[in-house]
């Protein structure tokens, strides 16, 4: 039987994070658990303060879209109070937290889609979604909410079933939420304090995209660009060669891989 329990005590008790984790506040349910971190930081959270949500009503994903987190899977919000030339990194830091706990709990191989989707065999096992606030220079606070797919049987799911994957799927066995919780954090704040150190981050990221080389399309705001994704910039942009030979600096989007 795999132990399974998402309290506070289950994921900090021996946790050797500094600050991500050591605050664990758990719910059964919640609308979004970016909304309850952003509501925390707003009455001064301490930095790594965590919240976990059994299940989400109204999980929130990236371009206004629905993030769906039934029991099973893992809803989860990181508070950080960050420099602001590290904002940027936040989703390198948050991917590649997610994709090496990944191949360490389960020995399964993660790959990333630019900006931070994580895929198992070709197929989405995990979201992420940031959101700031920022004033002037000063970041106010940094929410890193991840959603990952871990114990759900897709045929319950036909929405999502096309395009999703889940750890249990994948393994075709349970797999322990609280030992994956505990190791995204502990990577998530190895990563972190990593950032400071220069690119290295940013290269480790750059390397696991399984995008790069690839015939791609992606969607940016209102506009469609179909090229091939040549590379990233350091600032985490998607830099793209259109069929005319020029090369365009995507900052946000979606990218769907063309085979
Ligand atoms: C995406 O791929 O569109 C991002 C999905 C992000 C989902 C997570 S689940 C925990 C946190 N709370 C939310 O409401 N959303 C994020």
């Amino acid at each position: 039987m795999v132990e399974d329990s998402l309290s506070p005590a289950a994921i900090t008790g021996g946790l050797s994070t500094r600050f991500i984790g050591q605050e664990v506040i758990c719910y059964p349910s919640l609308t979004s658990t970016n909304d309850a971190a952003k509501r925390r930081a707003k009455a001064g959270a301490k930095e790594g303060t965590v919240i976990v949500a059994e299940e989400q009503t109204a999980g929130k994903g990236r371009i206004k879209r629905r993030w769906l987190s039934p029991r099973g899977s893992i809803a989860l919000s990181i508070i950080l109070y960050p420099k602001l030339s590290y904002l940027p990194r936040l989703i390198m830091v948050a991917s590649l937290a997610v994709a090496s706990s990944i191949e360490r709990v389960t020995n399964l191989k993660a790959q990333i889609k630019w900006p931070n989707d994580v895929l198992i065999n070709g197929k989405k096992i995990c979201g992420i979604l940031i959101e700031s606030d920022v004033r002037g220079s000063r970041v106010d606070y940094a929410v890193i909410g991840i959603g990952l797919n871990v114990n759900i049987n897709l045929a319950d799911f036909p929405e999502i079933a096309p395009t999703a994957t889940s750890l249990s799927h994948e393994l075709g066995r349970n797999v322990s939420r609280r030992e994956m919780v505990r190791s995204l954090l502990a990577e998530a704040e190895r990563l972190y304090l990593a950032l400071p150190e220069g690119e290295a981050v940013f290269r480790q990221w750059r390397d696991r995209l399984v995008t790069l080389g690839q015939k791609v399309q992606v969607s940016s705001g209102e506009a469609t660009y179909k090229g091939v994704a040549e590379s990233v910039a350091s600032d985490g942009s998607l830099l793209l060669r259109l069929p005319d030979g020029n090369l365009l600096k995507i900052v946000a989007g979606d990218v769907t891989l063309r085979q």
